[in-house]
């Protein structure tokens, strides 16, 4: 008879938590999944559509933030490792109202360390040994590179910028210290931007492809020359299931594609693509679309990911290019 052991992800509703969710249930037949998600505006129920009937997938609507809900799911199903995911993730939106980002980054990961603090402590000390939180973080906390600045590494310094930045950088910094302080096995990744199924619509490619298809405006902040790296999301999702097997506690691990693209080149290979599969009548193409709106105040200029650390240490490789994960259904 198969021991099956529980998993517990936070925020596996939203865009890169499914996305895991099913790229783990299909890689460890041995384990359940317990997910916590509040299911805010970014967290869709439709995105765990096809797990609607297996047993191995238990969904609980909370905060994380909310000590007797965690605590209980911590007493019920004994996870040996927890994944959070669960946070306010849109810079736009922590701009014109950061207080949701303080309370679920920071306030709701501290109290979601204090309950994972107090079960692992009476665990036994081969389970405490082998137990793992694994924090899901942003390359953005590393603040902006210059065009030839060298690519974030694990010791770059933090300098976020925007009040999203700041509240991850916070909830890096109270993981950091639950395993300095108290032991607590905990690992840290910090990650560029994910694209792929999913992807709530106001995030950049998944609202190009949107505005495109039906004929309005695509904007791009300022001049379009911001850089950013890009991963295709189940490559992210492979590498934080390879860093919970293979990760030391203590450490951080920064994932990347290698495939720096300014926001007007994803907007134009965008267009591009579509101008192929789904031509405009008349002599329009998708480009003529395109228009430059004001930018972003604060707006980071480049973020670049040195990702050497996690594919020497544990042997992780992205297996999409920029060019083939954007074609994938
Ligand atoms: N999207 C990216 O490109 C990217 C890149 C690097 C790191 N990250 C990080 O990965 C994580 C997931 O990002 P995403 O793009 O999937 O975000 P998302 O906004 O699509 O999903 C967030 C999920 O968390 C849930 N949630 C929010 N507050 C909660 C709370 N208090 N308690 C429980 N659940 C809550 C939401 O309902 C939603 O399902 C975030 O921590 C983000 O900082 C994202």
């Amino acid at each position: 008879m198969n021991i099956k052991r529980a998993v517990m992800v936070t925020g596996g509703a939203g865009f890169i938590g499914s996305n895991f969710i099913h790229t783990y249930l299909e890689e460890n037949s041995n384990d359940i999944i317990v997910n916590l998600d509040k299911l805010t505006y970014a967290g869709n129920p439709e995105n765990l559509y096809h797990l609607i009937n297996n047993p191995r997938h238990v969904f609980v609507k909370g905060d994380i933030g909310d000590r007797g809900t965690v605590s209980q799911i911590l007493r019920e199903h004994r996870p040996w490792a927890i994944i959070n995911f669960a946070a306010e993730s849109h810079v736009d939106r922590s701009i014109s109202a950061p207080d949701d980002f303080i309370h679920t980054n920071m306030v709701g990961t501290f109290n979601l360390l204090q309950q994972v603090r107090a079960y692992w402590e009476k665990l036994s000390s081969g389970e405490q040994s082998n137990f793992r939180f694994l924090h899901v973080s942003t390359d953005e906390v590393y603040g902006s590179l210059e065009y030839d600045d060298p690519a974030f590494s694990e010791t770059t310094a933090y300098s976020p910028n925007s009040p999203y930045s700041a509240s991850k950088a916070a909830s890096d910094h109270i993981v950091r210290a639950y395993h300095h302080t108290y032991g607590l096995p905990t690992l840290t990744t910090n990650c560029s931007n994910n694209y792929g199924p999913y992807q709530f619509p106001e995030k950049l490619i998944p609202m190009v492809i949107h505005n495109a298809l039906n004929g309005r405006p695509i904007p791009v902040y300022g001049d379009g020359a911001n850089i950013r790296d890009w991963l295709y999301v189940v490559d992210h999702c492979k590498a934080i299931i390879q860093a919970l097997q293979k990760g030391i506690p203590g450490e951080v691990y920064n994932i990347g594609g290698n495939s720096e693209k300014t926001n007007l080149e994803v907007v134009n290979t965008i267009c591009t693509i579509l101008d192929g599969i789904r031509p405009l009548t008349g002599n329009m193409h998708y480009h003529d679309l395109i228009k430059f709106v004001k930018d972003r105040p604060g707006h980071d200029r480049r973020y670049a990911i040195d990702a050497s650390k996690i594919r020497k240490v544990i042997g992780w490789m992205p297996e999409e290019t920029f060019e083939s994960g954007i074609q994938k259904p």
